[in-house]
């Protein structure tokens, strides 16, 4: 299937199909194929773009995953970049790696999007490091994100307010400390949402709220800096576990041990430890499933910081997941849910 197929086309051809058919069998072809058999799309984008300079960027969540490739990248093309650690202060691996690169133009910054007093002292190291000041800053990179899974009925509180606090509460902490800087360059601002930020996931609820929370906060964001000549972009990647610190094997069985012993003991009985334990095996098929490269998400945020008219929203996923988003968010539940989740 080539990108350029319109949505109208690739849903009629889709319902015919299934329709005509009448079998689960092309339902499964189509809709169902293992989104790892299927190559990630690699979007060229064709824009003017413009001349880096030495245009200053931040980057949070630097330690692994895209945030990680990303540093490395914009500061290859030329950035002035500001690499937001976690664990800059624990000598983190990743860390040690980006500082090893021993450049003038690529500074790790300590950045727990978590405390206010941590983003408050990386704005003034980029303050004080920018040439004019004035001038502000061009871009930032909302990346750093946790994730976990578990049902409704699994998943205590204190994990919802948890992942909230880094995924939603951190982007918008750091926007609103950095916009100031951004608004005198006029420059970018790109959140990293995720292709479940445009619909939702069972057993991920925790993650999705978060992500649902972030695509509203990036359109009224991208409302009210218009005027100002601010430009928000979303990024939404699919699935690139297999190439992030997202989740790993001992993760989940360590948070699948930590959920069942937590659970009140009338979910744990209505549910039973089979159930449980089947939808842990089914997440960690899910986490060794996925592209293991991630340059079509360095590429869109590459995009989104550089190009004269960047895209309000990038989509760097497989078809799989591709057709799956535009069935959720373009058909009525009723039809999307029997396709995908009953
Ligand atoms: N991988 C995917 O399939 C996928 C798909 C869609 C969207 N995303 C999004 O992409 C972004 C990057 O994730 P990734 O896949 O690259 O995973 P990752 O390798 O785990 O990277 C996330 C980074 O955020 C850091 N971080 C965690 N809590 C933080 C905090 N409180 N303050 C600052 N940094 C913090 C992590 O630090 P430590 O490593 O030290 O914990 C890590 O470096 C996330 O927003 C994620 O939701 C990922």
């Amino acid at each position: 299937m080539s990108p350029s197929w319109g949505l109208c086309d690739v849903l009629v051809f889709g319902f015919r199909c299934s329709c005509l058919e009448g079998a689960t069998q092309v339902r499964h072809t189509l809709l169902f194929y293992p989104a790892s058999f299927v190559p990630v799309g690699r979007r060229t984008y064709a824009d003017a773009v413009n001349p880096v300079g030495s245009k200053a960027v931040l980057v949070t969540g630097c330690d692994s995953g895209f945030g990680f490739s990303l540093a490395k990248h914009l500061h290859s093309k030329g950035f002035l970049v500001f690499a937001g650690c976690l664990l800059k202060d624990k000598g983190d691996a990743g860390v040690k790696e980006l500082d090893s690169l021993k450049s003038d133009r690529l500074r790790t910054v300590q950045l727990n999007v978590c405390k206010g007093e941590e983003v408050e002292k990386a704005v003034e190291v980029v303050r004080s490091s920018l040439e004019d000041p004035e001038k502000g800053m061009w871009g930032l990179v909302n990346n750093a994100g946790i994730s976990t899974f578990g049902e409704v009925e699994f998943t205590s509180m204190e994990t919802y307010k948890q992942v909230a606090e880094v995924n939603l509460w951190g982007t918008v902490r750091v926007t609103k400390s950095f916009l100031p800087l951004i608004r005198r360059a006029k420059g970018r601002v790109v959140n990293i949402s995720s292709m479940l930020g445009r619909m939702a996931n069972p057993a991920r609820s925790p993650y999705c709220i978060t992500k649902f929370g972030v695509e509203a906060f990036s359109d009224c964001l991208r409302y009210e800096m218009h005027p100002q000549g601010v430009k928000v972009c979303v990024v939404e990647p699919g699935n690139f576990i297999a190439a992030t610190s997202l989740y790993s094997a001992e993760g989940i069985q360590a948070t699948a041990n930590k959920m069942w012993d937590e659970l009140p003991e009338v979910v744990r009985k209505d549910y039973g430890k089979k159930y449980f334990d089947e939808k842990v095996a089914a997440m960690e098929t899910y986490c060794n499933s996925g592209s293991t490269d991630t340059t079509p998400v360095i590429d869109a945020i590459t995009h989104a910081l550089t190009a004269a008219n960047p895209y309000t929203r990038y989509h760097p996923m497989d078809y799989y997941w591709w057709l799956r988003m535009q069935i959720m968010t373009h058909l009525p539940g009723a039809i999307s849910d029997r396709i995908y989740i009953h």
